[in-house]
């Protein structure tokens, strides 16, 4: 039978990057003790008021169909929260989808299409690059250079556009390299998108997980990117609820004018009872994101120390997210050769570098969501192997 262009497009794009994974997880089943280090799934519960008022929601009777743009419960909860930094934005400049990933995909299909390009940083979050070529865009990398901490420089930017660039895709805190861009640089960024007149799309799902050192900014807060600035993020790891797929789009009203239609016939609206549990999550304090923000630090810390008396293996420490690059390539193996010997000789799964893009063929992306001492076990491993690897390489040239 015959598909259109776009299985195609995106046919590499998944399983392949996941086969450590994939492995990892079949040995499980067959009863094998592996320590998991691959998916970023938060590790704490959420508030059990969210769920009970997802189920209070539902049996209330709010399973009739939304309209397009979102419930105004959450509506209200989103120009709340903005406004506090953005006076003056509305419920005009929100469109609702069921989690960033949807709101990628339909912002990035209202945006670009065939034969234009589109900026990402690489290292790039895994499925980026599904995203662009969806529409049929194409990506154009930027490099994101470890000796600048992964953030992504204003002249980088510059020198990758091509005349058919027309947006350009950031994401702060950053998967996989934990890099929280600053007030700074983003505008320096945005200097060059004005001149070049490109679009800006800041992936914010990992907002509030910035350690606490390090401050939060968006282009979004700044006036004169306002018109070319669109937000996308979520409550899947703010609230610790990935499975409840609830998160929205935040742009110039224009833009949510002319997307509307594209989301309403894609979606025909999101779930009320999802909508309820999610204006609660934004209009009050819960404990999850201070909690994993904590934990999550305090364990890539530890992660570091674990290298502290070797150069073979060099911790990335991150600003934010759920996640720690460790540099493996003074092993003489790629992220993937690392891994795969990682997976067989020590039982411990992680992601190789190279599945967020060929900038990152020289790391491990390592998920913090595992208790402290699982992680201090998994990194003991990880030194030892790297050890063994390059004593061997030494006796063979001996
Ligand atoms: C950078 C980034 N963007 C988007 C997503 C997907 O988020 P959501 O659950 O809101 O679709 C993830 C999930 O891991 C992510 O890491």
């Amino acid at each position: 039978m015959r598909y259109a262009s776009i299985t195609d497009r995106l046919a590499d794009l998944g399983s392949g990057r996941w086969a450590v994974h994939a492995e990892a997880r079949r040995m499980k089943a067959a009863g094998e003790d592996v320590i998991e280090l691959t998916i970023g799934e938060p590790d704490v519960a959420p508030d059990r008021a969210l769920l009970d008022e997802a189920a209070r929601a539902m049996h209330s009777g709010r399973i009739r169909y939304s309209n397009g743009r979102g419930e105004p419960s959450v509506l209200k909860a989103l120009v709340d929260k903005y406004s506090k930094r953005r006076p003056g934005v509305t419920a005009e400049n929100f469109l609702c989808f069921p989690g960033t990933q949807a709101a990628l995909y339909i912002v990035m299909a209202g945006l670009v299409e065939a034969g234009d390009g589109v900026l990402v940083g690489n290292p790039l979050y895994a499925t980026y690059e599904g995203v662009i070529s969806s529409s049929g865009a194409h990506p154009v990398y930027v490099p994101l250079r470890p000796e600048n901490r992964f953030h992504m420089q204003a002249d980088d930017l510059e020198r990758a556009i091509t005349p058919e660039c027309r947006v350009v895709m950031l994401n702060t805190p950053h998967n996989p390299t934990g890099a929280v861009l600053n007030a700074a640089e983003i505008a320096a960024i945005g200097e060059v998108c004005r001149r070049h007149d490109l679009w800006i799309v800041c992936d914010e799902v990992y907002e509030q997980l910035v350690f606490d050192d390090t401050t939060f900014a968006s282009p979004f807060y700044m006036p004169e990117l306002a018109d070319r600035t669109i937000v996308v993020s979520s409550i899947s790891k703010s609230h610790a609820a990935p499975g409840f797929r609830s998160g929205w789009a935040a742009g110039p009203t224009e833009f949510c004018q002319k997307l509307l239609p594209v989301s309403e016939t894609m979606l025909f609206g999101v779930q009320p009872f999802i909508a309820d549990m999610t204006a609660m999550a934004l209009s009050q304090d819960f404990h999850m994101a201070p909690t994993m923000r904590t934990n999550y630090r305090r364990r890539a810390e530890l992660a570091g120390q674990t290298f502290a008396g070797t150069n073979l293996v060099k911790p990335m420490l991150p600003e934010g997210g759920m996640f720690i690059l460790l540099d493996v390539s003074a092993t003489g193996l790629t992220g993937l050769e690392f891994a795969w010997e990682l997976l067989r000789q020590e039982r411990v799964a992680v992601m190789p570098g190279g599945s967020f893009g060929h900038e990152a063929n020289g790391f491990l992306r390592i998920s913090l969501t595992v208790p402290d001492d699982v992680l201090v076990t998994a990194m003991n491993r990880i030194g030892a192997l790297a050890s063994r690897l390059v004593e061997t390489k030494r006796r063979a040239s001996a």
